[in-house]
């Protein structure tokens, strides 16, 4: 009897040991999406939540509603996954005008343009002005609140596709796009974009999702390290605009030709600087190629060692360090969006191109197609 009682104890004990064990493994950041939260409709359209995997056990959640990354699992230093894309545990909560942008995919023309205005054979184009003066990634109803259609092949693979309607916020052309994402067994995460259009239009598509390497919620991105392999910057006007000149980053806190602390100049005395709030400002690509991509920059969590590289056929890079975010909204692991604890590296054309002749043309015509890709590559 005695016996029993003891063998029963040492199985309570060790049970409760091994509840306690997966609990202490628990990271604050291991939030399990469920489909149901993804399953809705919104403004009309079916949202619904897709998943890749690799062999090596990395994982991503994407919901066709934007396309958007909603979760990205990588290995930390101590083999722990670690999502280090911030994001929300239910589709509607992407539907928040105050907070567009989380995972998605900007377009048909992501960053700005000056006064919501541009020509194209002497037409002028006029589009919605949804951030102060100007037009960003798209007006108010760009791509990223559309509910693309969504295919995957096999475990890694997930096609989106959409056609924006003529016309919408004021582009021309039914512009057809498609964005691809693999998750390949060496821990990358590709983005294949494609377009064409009926009518002469313009085209510059990113994915605009924020990035915490130490983790979603885990803080602030300014001890991340960061190194971005171009020698210039462009410039912006107090809109955020570029003046259209293209400034040496030596000798200023834009240098981050060598690896840097985020955090490290990031409060310097630097009219460029104010007028982002910090950086929100693209970078021009010196075009170190690696597989024949535009090496862009290399990111590093200081907590968890993770390092991403970004590889690229874009000309253009934009480093926005979450500057606006103010707690307006709760993440998945329920933490607030606070200040500077996500930060955006987005491929791309140079913003305000359709007006801005010496920067590298965004105009797609009808028969020609628009493709570019991005890989973000994770390793220690
Ligand atoms: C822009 C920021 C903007 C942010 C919104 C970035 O791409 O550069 O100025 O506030 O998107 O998420």
């Amino acid at each position: 009897m005695m016996k029993k009682t003891l063998l029963l104890i040492g199985l309570a004990t060790s049970l409760s040991w091994t509840a306690c064990q997966n609990q202490a493994n628990k990271t604050t950041t291991d939030t399990e999406l469920s489909d149901s939260g993804f399953t809705a409709t919104i403004d009309g359209q079916e949202a619904k939540l897709f998943t890749l995997q690799n062999s090596k056990g990395a994982k991503a959640t994407f919901t066709n509603f934007g396309a958007r990354i909603v979760s990205l699992w990588v290995p930390d230093k101590d083999g722990k996954l670690t999502d280090v894309v911030l994001g929300f545990n239910k589709a509607v909560d992407y539907h928040n005008p105050e907070e567009p942008y989380y995972g998605t995919i900007v377009g048909p023309f992501g960053n700005r343009i000056a006064k919501g205005k541009f020509s194209l054979d002497g037409e002028e184009f006029t589009l919605p002005t949804n951030n102060g003066a100007n037009t960003l990634h798209g007006g108010f109803k760009g791509v990223h609140f559309a509910a693309w259609e969504g295919k995957q092949e096999g475990e890694n693979k997930l096609t989106f596709s959409y056609t924006l309607p003529d016309k919408n916020e004021g582009f021309p052309g039914n512009i057809a796009m498609t964005v691809t994402y693999t998750l390949t067994d060496d821990n990358a995460l590709e983005i294949a974009y494609s377009a064409t259009t009926d009518k002469k239009t313009v085209v510059n598509l990113t994915n605009h999702a924020y990035f915490n390497l130490n983790g979603e919620g885990s803080g602030t991105i300014l001890n991340h390290s960061l190194q971005i392999y171009g020698d210039q910057y462009t410039p912006v006007d107090s809109t955020l605009i570029p003046t259209g000149e293209l400034a040496a980053v030596k000798g200023t806190p834009f240098d981050f030709s060598q690896a840097k602390t985020i955090g490290r100049d990031i409060e310097q005395k630097d009219e460029q600087l104010r007028y982002g709030g910090g950086y929100d400002h693209n970078f021009v690509l010196r075009g170190d190629k690696v597989d024949q991509l535009n090496h862009a920059a290399t990111l590093i969590g200081d907590k968890t060692g993770i390092k991403m590289d970004i590889y690229t056929e874009e000309p253009g890079l934009q480093f926005y360090s979450g500057n606006f975010m103010a707690e307006k909204v709760t993440l998945k692991n329920g933490k607030k969006d606070a200040f500077r604890t996500g930060l955006c590296l987005e491929t791309q054309h140079f913003p305000d191109a359709p007006n801005q002749t010496s920067f590298a043309s965004t105009v797609l015509e009808p028969g020609q197609t628009y493709t570019t890709k991005s890989i973000y590559k994770f390793s220690l």
